[in-house]
């Protein structure tokens, strides 16, 4: 019978023994730590004005849940009216059980759709950070996520990259894409994640985090 992971290696014993009283670094978990799938882009926006672009968006708009709180900055041109909920979710796969057998969630969304900034936080700081990413490639949904303390996102792919700017984090909020896992601080950086990989993010801190998450349509497969 075989077992997913079967032909990785295994630890000798001998090995396991001579290993056991070795020191285990602590310290650069708390720091970025880059993969193939997950890059610091060379774009740097002002986390002071993030944040208070955060505090006043949330004046105005509220997130959308208590768990999973979602603000779109980015519509459908002309979009007026409530947020459907594939607006908010859309297609994702997952392998969701013991069978390991990949299946389709929701419906698929068009993000080169979402083009246009909502009109009505034009005003703000995210409309420039939004114009600033728009120079360098197309942006779908761009949402404010909110995690709560204690959560994590489902394990899943999704059909397009996305890209990240943390806004309020703590050390225990995680990014996780494939076997790799780091934090992403909240320093202003871009950070680029390669979604279509499977993936979650963790958020293991007491306090709430808070990241600008982007969609990159042109990265669709
Ligand atoms: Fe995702």
């Amino acid at each position: 019978m075989s077992y997913p992971g079967d032909r990785a290696p295994s630890l000798s014993l001998a090995d396991f023994q001579d290993g056991l009283r070795r020191p285990v670094a602590r310290d650069e978990v708390a720091s970025f730590q880059p993969s193939p799938e997950i890059q610091r882009l060379d774009i740097r926006f002002d986390i002071g004005k993030l944040r208070q672009a955060l505090r006043e968006v949330e004046r105005r708009k509220g997130f959308s849940d208590d768990v999973w709180g979602a603000i779109p900055l980015t519509q459908r041109p002309g979009h007026q009216g409530p947020w459907s909920q594939s607006d908010l979710s859309g297609l994702y796969h997952m392998r969701a059980d013991e069978r390991y057998q990949e299946e389709a969630f929701e419906d698929p969304v068009d993000e080169a759709q979402f083009s246009e900034f909502v009109p009505d936080l034009a005003d703000t700081y995210f409309a420039e950070v939004h114009s600033t990413l728009s120079q360098y490639m197309k942006i779908g949904r761009m949402r404010i996520l909110r995690k709560v303390s204690y959560n994590a996102n489902s394990w899943h792919r999704d059909p397009e990259p996305r890209l990240h700017i943390p806004i309020v984090t703590n050390p225990g909020s995680l990014f996780i894409v494939n076997n790799h896992c780091t934090h992403l601080p909240a320093d202003g950086h871009v950070y680029f994640t390669d979604t279509r990989g499977y993936h979650t993010a963790v958020n293991g801190g007491l306090a709430p985090r808070v990241h600008i998450v982007a969609a990159l349509p042109e990265g669709r497969v």
